[in-house]
């Protein structure tokens, strides 16, 4: 099976003037293509540092990890943003889109990074507009849109690319509860089109909706299980 990440024995150490704080401690798991994974853990398990490493924002103390077959650990600054610009969605618990832009130019920024856009580009753009449910609302801004539109638009967003995996911080910790199901119905759809999503949750109802389950604690996996969705959706 090909798979969109490999760690193995990850280890990420902050070093700070009184003290050396080990966040990771030695994390090794694979994500295969097509995954849906839900990492959860206490406040302070490493959750937030995990993220981190993934989504190339930071480069581990020791360890590997392989998107593709290329270790992120031996990346250079350069090739470690171009690996985080052009092939790691990104979905924020705050949307984190830009105001000024519509709905379809929002979707467009992470392209802007490899140049100009081409015809087929915008077409795309469109398409996953379309496959977010916000075909009618390709003109409108961040501010006239409600906070579920608005995460509709980041997850356009963050496909856009057509990353390894999306990565998913909380994605739903600012809406309510119909909207909270509305884009877990989402991520549903878009992991059986073969998209594979890791997302960050404190919420059992959230995790529920993965395949898969990663517990940290203090930094080590304490468990890493498949929930009953893999079992009926595969
Ligand atoms: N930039 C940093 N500098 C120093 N310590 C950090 C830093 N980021 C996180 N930590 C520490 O690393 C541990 C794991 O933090 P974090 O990954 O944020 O956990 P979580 O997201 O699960 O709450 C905690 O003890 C935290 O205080
Ligand atoms: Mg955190």
């Amino acid at each position: 099976m090909k798979l969109a990440a490999k760690l193995e024995n990850l280890t990420k150490h902050y070093v700070l003037k009184s003290e050396t704080v080990r966040a990771l401690r030695g994390v090794s798991f694979d994500v295969p293509e097509g995954d849906y994974v839900a990492i959860m853990g206490p406040s302070g398990s490493g959750k937030s540092t995990l993220l981190n490493l993934l989504g190339c924002l930071d480069r581990p103390t020791s360890g590997a990890m392989y998107l593709g077959d290329a270790n992120v650990a031996k990346m250079n600054d350069n090739q470690l943003s171009y690996t985080r610009a052009t092939r790691i969605g990104f979905v924020f618990q705050s949307y984190n889109l830009i105001q000024q832009l519509t709905v379809v130019e929002n979707i467009e920024v992470p392209l802007y990074y490899q140049g100009r856009l081409s015809k087929s580009d915008r077409a795309r753009c469109l398409e996953l507009a379309e496959m977010v449910g916000l075909k009618d609302r390709l003109g409108h801004r961040p501010a006239q849109l409600s906070g579920g539109q608005q995460q509709r638009v980041a997850i356009a967003r963050s496909l856009v690319n057509d990353p390894y995996f999306v990565l998913a911080d909380e994605p739903t910790g600012n809406l309510d509860s119909v909207t909270t199901d509305e884009i877990l119905r989402l991520f549903e759809n878009l992991n059986q089109l073969g998209k594979t999503i890791i997302l960050v949750t404190h919420e059992d109802e959230v995790s529920a909706h993965a395949k898969r389950v990663i517990r940290l604690r203090d930094g080590l996996v304490q468990t890493d299980e498949l929930t009953k969705n893999r079992i009926v959706l595969n």
